[in-house]
């Protein structure tokens, strides 16, 4: 297994977009590695967010690597106009895609880095099966659908095996968590072997500011990590 630098990925769903510029640009200058946008489309998950013309902005305002999760059905019809608007990864959920090996491969066709997330309530063997087409494995400690939702500390097991299928494996996967992330639950979920961080209410909402909350995930990375 290959050791991986420990990433922090700001999602953008909870930040200002009167601002969104400026918000980008803010976590980018304070120790972002990612910016992680949430797409849903309120079939998959009940809340509708953004869709590739927002991507497209981003892209105009920074060079870090675009993190696109697709929370929408049958993700393999929007792959293409993601990855044309500036993803550089793009990851959809097994629950929403029936063909998932298959877009999969179409998602690395497309020049972007593949990612496979799973729901709460998947069992996550799911991930088993397709863990060599993956660049990233995503395990939900929320629900989708909404930021600001309490991180499940029963997925954590979910984690730990994944990680361990990784080990001795060879296989070059990050393994991502995404929901109720804090300065309280990081830490749970890197040493369950997490390598890749995202948060919004932590970071967009923190009391004094995006700048704030990116230092303070980062400082304590850095803390942990080394
Ligand atoms: C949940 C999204 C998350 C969400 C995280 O549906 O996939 O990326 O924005 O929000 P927080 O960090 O507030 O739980
Ligand atoms: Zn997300």
């Amino acid at each position: 297994m290959t050791e991986h630098k420990l990433l922090l990925a700001p999602s953008i769903l909870s930040a200002d977009f009167t601002r969104l510029g400026e918000e980008i640009r803010t976590v980018a200058d304070n120790g972002a590695d990612w910016i992680h946008i949430d797409v849903m489309d309120g079939h998959f998950v009940p809340n509708i967010s953004m869709g590739p013309l927002i991507v497209a902005a981003c892209r105009q305002v920074t060079d870090l690597y675009l993190d696109v999760h697709l929370m929408i059905d049958r993700p393999e019809r929007y792959i293409e106009d993601f990855a044309a608007a500036g993803a550089n990864g793009i990851t959809i959920h097994v629950e929403a895609s029936p063909n998932l090996h298959r877009t999969l491969q179409a998602i690395r066709l497309l020049g972007c880095q593949a990612g496979a997330a799973i729901n709460p309530g998947t069992p996550v063997d799911a991930l088993r099966p397709v863990l060599g087409l993956l660049d990233t494995a995503l395990v939900m400690t929320v629900n989708p659908g909404y930021s600001g939702q309490g991180f499940l500390p029963e997925m954590l097991e979910k984690v730990r095996l994944v990680r361990s299928w990784m080990a001795g494996s060879g296989l070059d996967v990050r393994l991502q968590v995404d929901g109720g992330i804090s300065t309280g639950t990081l830490p749970q979920a890197l040493s369950a072997g997490a390598d890749t961080f995202v948060a919004a209410t932590a970071i967009f909402k923190h009391p004094d500011g995006a700048a704030q909350g990116t230092i303070q995930l980062r400082d304590l990375l850095k803390k942990l990590g080394s």
